[in-house]
């Protein structure tokens, strides 16, 4: 019982926690990222192996202790710009993984040494911008062995004591806000040691507290130390004295970073460092301010190997003795960068100027074609150079000449200058390697580019095609061009990448693709893609049996058409079979209805459907006509009959019948047919003109065409009139099952009525005569032309 209480309550307490917990479903694998979702709570886990969440710019103000109970994997836990005031004890407990916390930029204000108890893995810890006046009890960061970068301070942060960083033995970075910091104890940091990088933000000690300054810079400078100086500003001379620690420590880098420096201030920091060992300078985000430039001297920096500068502002930068007052640290320079800091010239007078220097990048300035025309050349200076970035100046030509006698440089970054067309004919230094013309208006690639280059970048220009060969290249970037085409693969014969995002490719096939021999990487996605079924069948290879790889395979290959498919991805274009194989399926369909269309005609020749139309028509025709009274009958019989059986007509029949008493008048189509008439009209006359109709049937009547006709206009005018005027002579016996079905009526007068049979017995031949007379003979025909009604006796 007391058991079942207990799960109850367990069960409810773990019930109404995870209530008022939300969840955070923007997780992507184990990483879950939900800052700025008003959070006011930890969220639950949705995973028990999520490794990095991300809480920042949320409402969070208190960490429970079993809020990262279920997160025991974590090795990122972000959780800066909150509202934290409060951490429970023992909340970080579960995270024996954590590798990153971050919790600046909160309210706490007190630090407890008892939230790193468990930290054994953590590696940086940022504690900037809270609330706390010290850095807890003592001990703090006692746990943290491995700690590697530590941020930490803020406005409230007035007193570093000794010992708040025993415990730190692996440190490599320190970043330390003390802006108004009062006190410091005297060995604090040297406790934990050389770091490498210190970067120091000491503005109000700067200005009214120099000797708290040395007592920090004498724990931290080293020779081996990088110290950056930040969020400060310098006016005075006497603020700068702190510096000679810096000369006399050894420290051979020096940064200021986010600084305002008057002139003045500026020329005694210069002084301070002439005549050091120092080697590397950088100022970065620097307001030079008016002031007195009187005491300046240029100083003497003979180790010097290395400027930085970016983001500086000097009013009046072109009286500033900025450029060419440095001419005494030009000497041993090796690597110079001046960003975004309005440069316009190059300073070298003498051979010596620059004459070591390797690396320059003066991206982002003034320089125009004018002031860069020269390049120090032929004097000595910049013999040793090899790379140089002018990217984003005022150029507007690519002048190559100006870099033809720099033997060693084998890097040009032209990027985004305005260099609209590329001449004919160029002359680079022999072992220019890397070239960038990238967003500088080219229309059109010529020869102009070097046939040494390895890598070569013109994405965002107009090119519309790309066909320079280039043997020794190897990576190729036409990215955001017009290009309808992949380039020659033939004339790129060692390319192994190819960026060519964002053009107007409709497509890629094996062919093209497998034409670069080398190539391994693609980047083809953003372009107005036809979904050909070529096309999809392509994309959807996976490719293991092509050395290439698309790097940008998942969602940037879109449909431009066909319009079923607009807006799809490539992968998800379905294409049926009869837009697939367009042409088969054409010639499938064709084939299809000429079948047909063979089908019907066989089956019209079969059932002679062509030669009854025409009977219809013509019985049509005949049926207009008015049917011929008695009187105006020409002929008694018209005989219809094989021309096989003319014999037997010639030598019995007409004998028979037209030199008998009275003679009848007989219609025979060997006789009496007009010349030239159409067969079926003579025979329709023939037959509308006599009395009667006589059919001597044989085997060969029923074979021959033309009696056919006779005999089923015949049908017609049977059908129509139900008269008897059809006399039937069976010549021979004929089996009724060779007659052709059309002439059912011929088979049922055959059938229902008896017919004259030519008789084997001569003895019968006058009877036979005689019946036939009989059946042929006209009447007499009665004065109103009246038919009068007969029938045929046999
Ligand atoms: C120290 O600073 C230098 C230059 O400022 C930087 O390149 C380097 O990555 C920094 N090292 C560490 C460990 O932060
Ligand atoms: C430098 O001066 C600007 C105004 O010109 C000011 O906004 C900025 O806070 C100053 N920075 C420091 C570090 O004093
Ligand atoms: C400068 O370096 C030289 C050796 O390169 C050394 O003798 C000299 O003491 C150093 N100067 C300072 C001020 O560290
Ligand atoms: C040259 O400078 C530009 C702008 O600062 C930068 O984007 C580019 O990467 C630099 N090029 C090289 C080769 O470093
Ligand atoms: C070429 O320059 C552009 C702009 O400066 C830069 O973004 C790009 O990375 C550079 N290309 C290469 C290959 O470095
Ligand atoms: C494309 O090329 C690969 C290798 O060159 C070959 O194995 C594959 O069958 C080809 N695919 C087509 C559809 O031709």
């Amino acid at each position: 019982m007391a058991i079942q209480t207990f799960l109850m309550f367990f069960l409810l307490a773990h019930h109404s926690l995870s209530l008022s917990r939300s969840q955070c479903h923007s997780c992507e694998q184990a990483s879950c990222d939900c800052s700025r979702q008003n959070l006011r709570r930890v969220p639950g886990a949705t995973s028990e192996f999520v490794i990095e969440l991300d809480l920042s710019f949320n409402r969070l103000r208190t960490v429970m202790k079993n809020d990262f109970v279920a997160y025991a994997g974590l090795k990122s836990l972000i959780m800066n710009n909150n509202m934290i005031k409060t951490i429970q004890e023992r909340a970080f407990v579960p995270l024996t993984h954590l590798e990153k916390l971050d919790l600046s930029f909160n309210s706490l204000d007190t630090l407890s040494a008892e939230w790193f108890e468990t930290l054994y893995s953590l590696l940086h810890l940022n504690l900037l911008g809270n609330q706390y006046k010290t850095l807890g009890q003592g001990n703090l960061f006692q746990p943290l062995k491995r700690l590697k970068t530590l941020h930490f301070g803020g406005v409230y942060l007035y007193s570093i004591r000794l010992g708040d960083f025993s415990g730190l033995r692996a440190l490599e970075e320190v970043t330390f806000d003390g802006q108004n910091l009062k006190a410091y104890a005297e060995g604090s940091f040297r406790q934990i040691g050389p770091i490498k990088n210190v970067t120091l933000g000491l503005n109000v000690p700067f200005q009214t507290n120099q000797a708290l300054v040395i007592a920090v810079l004498s724990d931290v400078v080293h020779p081996d130390t990088t110290l950056t100086f930040t969020n400060t500003f310098f006016f005075r001379q006497y603020q700068l004295s702190p510096f000679k620690l810096v000369y006399s420590g050894g420290t051979t880098s020096v940064s200021l970073k986010n600084i305002n420096i008057t002139t003045e201030a500026g020329v005694a920091l210069l002084n301070i460092l002439s005549g050091t060992n120092i080697t590397k300078v950088a100022f970065e985000d620097v307001k030079f301010l008016f002031g007195d430039f009187s005491d300046f001297t240029c100083p003497t920096m003979n180790h010097l190997e290395e400027i930085f500068l970016k983001n500086i502002e000097i009013p009046m930068f072109y009286g500033f003795p900025g450029v060419f007052g440095f001419k005494c640290v030009l000497k041993a320079l090796r690597r110079v960068s001046v960003l975004n800091s309005r440069l316009f010239a190059i300073p070298c007078q003498s051979p010596d100027d620059l004459s070591q220097l390797e690396y320059m990048d003066i991206s982002d300035n003034m320089l125009s074609d004018l002031t860069l025309s020269q390049m120090c050349n032929g004097k000595g200076s910049l013999l040793n150079l090899q790379t140089i970035n002018i990217s984003r100046n005022h150029l507007q030509k690519i002048d190559s000449w100006r870099f033809r006698n720099l033997d060693k440089l084998n890097s040009i970054d032209m990027s985004g200058n305005m260099l609209n067309t590329m001449p004919e004919t160029c002359y680079w230094p022999p072992g220019l390697r890397f070239l960038n013309l990238s967003s500088t208006h080219l229309r059109k690639v010529t020869t102009c580019l070097p046939e040494t280059l390895q890598i070569l970048d013109v994405s965002d220009n107009g090119l519309t095609e790309f066909n320079i060969e280039l043997p020794f290249l190897t990576e190729l970037y036409i990215s955001g061009n017009k290009l309808s085409f992949l380039p020659e693969g033939v004339l790129y014969p060692r390319l192994t990448s190819l960026f060519i995002q964002n053009n107007n490719l409709q497509t890629l096939s094996n062919k093209t693709v497998n034409d670069f021999s080398n190539l391994m990487s693609l980047q083809a996605g953003s372009n107005t893609y036809i979904c050909s079924c070529d096309f999809v069948a392509f994309m959807s290879n996976d490719f293991t049996d092509h050395q290439v790889t698309i790097k940008d395979m998942d969602k940037s290959y879109i449909c431009d058409s066909p319009d079923t498919m607009r807006g799809k991805t490539v992968l998800e274009a379905r294409l049926s079979v009869f837009e697939c194989h367009t042409a088969v399926a054409f010639s499938f369909l064709c084939l299809g209805i000429l079948a047909v269309f063979l089908l019907i005609a066989g089956l019209c020749h079969k059932f002679n459907v062509a030669w009854y139309m025409r009977m219809t028509m013509a019985w049509l025709r005949a049926k207009k006509k008015p049917k011929l009274k008695r009187g105006e009958l020409k002929y008694d019989a018209f005989v219809s009959y094989s021309d096989m059986d003319s014999g037997w007509v010639e030598a019995h029949l007409i004998p028979a019948l037209e030199e008998a008493e009275p003679p009848l008048q007989l219609c025979l189509h060997k006789r009496d047919f007009v010349p030239g008439g159409w067969i079926l009209d003579n025979i329709m006359d023939a037959i509308e003109k006599s009395h009667r109709t006589l059919f001597i049937l044989s085997q060969h009547f029923v074979n021959s065409e033309w009696c056919k006709y006779e005999l089923d206009y015949t049908h017609f005018r049977l059908f129509d009139h139900n008269d008897d005027t059809v006399v039937l002579i069976l010549l021979e016996p004929i089996n009724k099952d060779t007659i052709p079905k059309k002439f059912c009526k011929l088979r049922r007068v055959m059938n229902s009525r008896t017919y004259l049979e030519w008789p084997d017995n001569d003895n019968q031949v006058p009877m036979f005569w005689q019946s036939l007379r009989t059946a042929i003979r006209r009447p007499e025909a009665d004065d109103d032309g009246n038919d009068i009604h007969e029938t045929v006796n046999l």
